[in-house]
């Protein structure tokens, strides 16, 4: 009989923190296939195969059109992988406020949320088929998603969006050993910033975190079963303070800071 390959799926992986777990994932888990890697740019996909531990699956396109999920199935059907971890990493923020970035193009926010979290669950509602008892869900949700924020408006709201859906996914899948982990940091070093705007706010330059150490901790708390990863002191602080201080309290001391 066929052995059944063992794989993990990462989406997002041409840049930031996509690229990164694809990089570490195969130092993590030692008898991992392939890994499947999902993205737009071609060749930074490509050029993972020469950066990654495992060999690297290509999946090029864009997870706001159909054309990439029907790949991704057929392939899912084609191999019957046992898919030990999904990672999903695809994702952008724009800031501003709502009717400024409403003045910029009409389908930026709604794709923002299309990608964040329409994507995002297509890809888990997709794959969870093929998942089995110590499968790993790592979903990239971010610190904006402990509470609202002025002049980030949709972005917080997909990703607390994200960081709820994912707790709720872990508890119900916990009896079958699948675990699930929301991935919450605050600003990190990627292209990010290069899509939602330069970062101007001092606080967030000032708490700024390599992917490299967000990712390998993401990783680690995945592997210990923690439901939400949160990197750096600064982010736990900002994490503790939303749950305690009531947020028309937050949302006034933000516009006091971004005036
Ligand atoms: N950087 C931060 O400060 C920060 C903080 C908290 C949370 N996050 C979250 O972490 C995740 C990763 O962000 P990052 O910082 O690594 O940013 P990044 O370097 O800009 O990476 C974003 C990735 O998403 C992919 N992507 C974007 N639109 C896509 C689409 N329509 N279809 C398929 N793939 C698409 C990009 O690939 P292509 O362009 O090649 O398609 C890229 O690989 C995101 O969900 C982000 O919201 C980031």
């Amino acid at each position: 009989m066929k052995k059944q390959i063992r794989i993990a799926v990462v989406t997002g992986a041409s840049s930031g923190m996509g690229k990164e777990f694809a990089r570490q994932l195969g130092y993590f888990y030692k008898n991992l296939d392939e890994i499947w890697v999902i993205a737009r740019r071609k060749e930074r996909l490509e050029a993972l195969k020469k950066q990654c531990r495992v060999p690297v699956r290509v999946f090029e396109g864009d997870l706001l059109k159909k054309q990439v999920y029907k790949e991704y199935y057929r392939s899912l059907k084609a191999f019957c992988p046992d898919v030990r971890m999904l990672v999903n990493s695809a994702g952008f923020g724009k800031s501003g406020s709502f009717t400024d970035i409403a003045g910029e193009g009409k389908k930026i926010q709604t794709d923002m949320v299309d990608l964040n979290c329409r994507a995002l669950t297509r890809m888990t509602q997709m794959t969870l088929p093929w998942m089995s008892r110590g499968s790993r869900i790592i979903n990239l949700a971010s610190a904006a998603a402990f509470c609202p924020q002025n002049g980030f408006a949709v972005y917080a709201a997909t990703k607390a969006y994200v960081l709820s859906f994912s707790r709720a996914l872990g508890s119900e899948l916990r009896h079958s050993g699948i675990y699930v982990t929301a991935v919450c940091p605050g600003p990190v070093d990627t292209e990010f910033f290069s899509v939602s705007g330069e970062l101007t706010d001092p606080l967030k330059k000032l708490t700024l975190a390599g992917a490299k150490e967000v990712v390998r901790k993401a990783l680690t708390d995945s592997r210990r079963k923690r439901s939400v990863s949160v990197y750096g002191a600064g982010m736990k602080a900002a994490r503790l303070g939303a749950k305690l201080l009531p947020h028309s309290l937050i949302l006034k001391a933000e516009e006091f800071v971004t005036k």
